[in-house]
């Protein structure tokens, strides 16, 4: 560069490069585009029922079922841009979905802590602050070309099997909580005035889905029952509340099957329930891949035809996947469904466009239009990731008490655990790329002087070569803090848990340790399901137990600030913080969605407890 321009020319270049980034060309209505500019569906002024309405009018029927699927084809002759509706934001930014990527200007998003974290603070505010955050940090990376405007979060599915490895994802098992998280986070993320949105939020997975792969059955051939009354009061609370009160812009169904009929083919639980007598004012969006799957692997119907029209019909208005884009044109062509079905689909996601303002021009003059890489990892975002995780994280024991720690009293501390230097770990799955991380060594390192051995080589725990060595350090230092628990290895998609116990030696290992360490010894567990610890609840070698889930890019600091007292965890005696801790000691669920189930050596085991 420097041979080329001079010096002064290369600083600018620089500053304009850092300034402004890489602006995203309009994805439709371009105003250099005079053969579209003036047509009604790019007027800003006109109501966005009527620019909808006029959209659609100029579509063929193969457009239109192109436009059925996440990855929507262009409209090239309307000016339209291909456009992929599949992006996420659990708890901030993520790059699980297609569309968003990270890299160049934005190598990075706020890591908020994992949902299930977030929730045990039981702080609503809090929880429209992140929403607002991510949001902020979305729209950015929009401008810049690198992510979407759709994103299909909130999971607020209740967490009723504490063995489901998508647990970590929720706000718990309690509907009423689940309800004012999801209201919240959606508030925050879309910031609608009722109209525009700043981007659009999915509640999901639509419903009774609380298995993802246990004792040979999965989410793709699971048949949740559940009583009417059981619908109502509990599982379905969570979705109103995200439509009803939060305003959502999208609903997604899910996998499974409730009582014999697959979500996204139900026009009872769709049209009847979410768009009828909640009035969702958006779309709703299948899982990825659900109509493939309940055709494929569910054999619901007896021909792909039949399956799109039933998914179309029950009032399912786009596909992830493939599936509608290539059985759509056929159902249409045998009458099993018309073309005014297909129309009423496009109303919905278009319209959810609209509000985007995705069809109004230059994206820089949107009200949004000039967030840019500088909004993204801020001092204050990253300082909301930090408080997220001191809010959320549960005092469970604290005998003596031996909390906190002083510097003073305790000069030297030995942090010991297979979690106890971990980075990505700590936030969890739908993760995007984080700012940064401080781990709890690193956390606690920051007051006093740490001594450190990981007790186990992982999480899964399967010898005991490393004990020796740990056990070594908890004599020598003034107090002893092993961050156990469990990481993506032990629960995920796709994993669930077949007990509820620490893996492997865990419990051996925080045995001997609290044994022999001189000083006190307090147990910090990482999950996001829960974990019958009742042994360490028992032991008096062990003063105190911290959880923390998995507390997001910043969690070592925060189970540093709780451990030595500069900040005040959530109290779990006060009872009211239980609903969305998960349950260290668990009972058997009333009414289990699984009675297709063997599940003898589940209730087995709670009785062993
Ligand atoms: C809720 O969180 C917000 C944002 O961090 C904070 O300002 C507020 O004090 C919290 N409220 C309570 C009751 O802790
Ligand atoms: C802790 O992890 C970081 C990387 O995440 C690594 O650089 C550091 O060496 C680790 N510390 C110890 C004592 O293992």
């Amino acid at each position: 560069m420097g041979s080329i321009f001079s010096p002064l020319t290369s600083i600018l270049l620089l500053l304009i490069l850092l300034w402004g980034g890489e602006a995203r060309d309009p994805f439709a209505c371009d105003p250099k585009n005079t053969a579209t500019k003036n047509l009604p569906f790019c007027k800003a002024w006109l109501a966005t029922g009527a620019r909808v309405k006029d959209l659609i009018g100029r579509l063929t029927l193969q457009e239109k079922v192109n436009l059925l699927v996440n990855n929507a084809a262009a409209v090239p002759r309307l000016g339209i841009k291909g456009y992929e509706w599949w992006s996420e934001a659990l708890h901030g930014v993520s790059n699980v979905g297609p569309g968003t990527k990270f890299g160049g200007q934005f190598p990075a998003a706020t890591s908020f802590p994992q949902v299930i974290t977030t929730a045990a603070s039981f702080n609503a505010s809090l929880w429209e602050a992140i929403g607002r955050v991510a949001s902020d940090e979305a729209r950015a990376m929009y401008n810049g070309g690198t992510a979407g405007l759709t994103y299909w979060s909130p999971n607020v599915n209740i967490f009723r099997d504490p063995r489901w490895g998508r647990g970590q994802e929720t706000p718990g098992e309690d509907p009423i909580l689940a309800g004012k998280y999801a209201a919240s986070y959606v508030r925050g993320l879309q910031e609608t005035d009722g109209n525009r949105l700043k981007v659009a939020a999915s509640c999901k997975h639509f419903t009774a889905y609380d298995l993802d792969n246990w004792n040979g059955v999965d989410r793709f051939h699971f048949n949740a029952q559940v009583s009417k009354q059981d619908i109502e009061d509990t599982f379905n609370v969570p979705f109103r509340m995200c439509v009803k009160e939060g305003k959502v812009a999208s609903v997604m169904c899910s996998y499974n099957q409730v009582n014999g009929v697959p979500t996204c083919a139900d026009p009872i639980l769709l049209k009847r329930t979410v768009r009828g007598q909640w009035g969702l004012n958006g779309y709703i969006v299948s899982d990825c891949d659900s109509v493939g799957v309940f055709y494929n692997s569910q054999h619901y119907t007896s021909t792909p035809e039949e399956a799109a029209a039933d998914a179309i019909k029950a009032g399912l208005d786009l596909d992830c996947g493939p599936f509608l884009g290539q059985h759509t044109q056929n159902a249409v062509k045998k009458g099993l469904i018309s073309e005014t079905d297909v129309n009423g689909a496009l109303l919905n996601t278009l319209t959810v466009q609209m509000r985007l303002g995705m069809y109004d021009g230059e994206p820089s003059s949107h009200p949004y239009g000039k967030l840019g890489p500088r909004d993204v990892c801020t001092p204050s975002h990253q300082e909301l990731a930090l408080e997220a995780a001191r809010q959320g994280i549960v005092l469970l024991k604290n005998k003596g008490p031996s909390l906190p720690l002083s510097t003073r009293r305790h000069p030297t501390v030995a942090v010991i655990g297979p979690n106890s230097n971990v980075t990505v770990t700590m936030i969890g799955n739908y993760a995007g790329i984080a700012c940064g991380y401080t781990s709890p060594l690193e956390g606690i390192g920051r007051y006093t002087k740490t001594i450190h051995e990981l007790g186990c080589a992982n999480v899964a725990c399967t010898n005991d070569k490393q004990f020796g060595r740990a056990i070594n350090v908890a004599q020598q230092a003034d107090a002893t803090v092993l961050v156990m628990g469990l990481d993506q290895s032990i629960e995920a998609e796709t994993v669930d848990r077949a007990g509820l116990l620490l893996p492997g030696r865990q419990q051996d290992l925080v045995s001997k340790v609290a044994a022999a360490s001189k000083g006190p010894t307090i147990l910090v567990i990482m999950s996001g399901g829960p974990v019958d610890i009742t042994f360490a609840k028992n032991n008096p070698r062990i003063q105190a137990i911290l959880w923390a889930g998995y507390p997001g890019q910043a969690g070592g600091a925060a189970i540093a600030d709780i451990l030595f007292g500069t900040s005040n965890p959530g109290l779990s005696s006060f009872g009211l913080k239980l609903a969305a801790l998960p349950k260290i000691v668990y009972g058997t669920p009333l009414h289990s969605t699984k009675p297709n189930l063997k599940c003898n050596g589940f209730r087995k085991q709670f009785l062993e407890v």
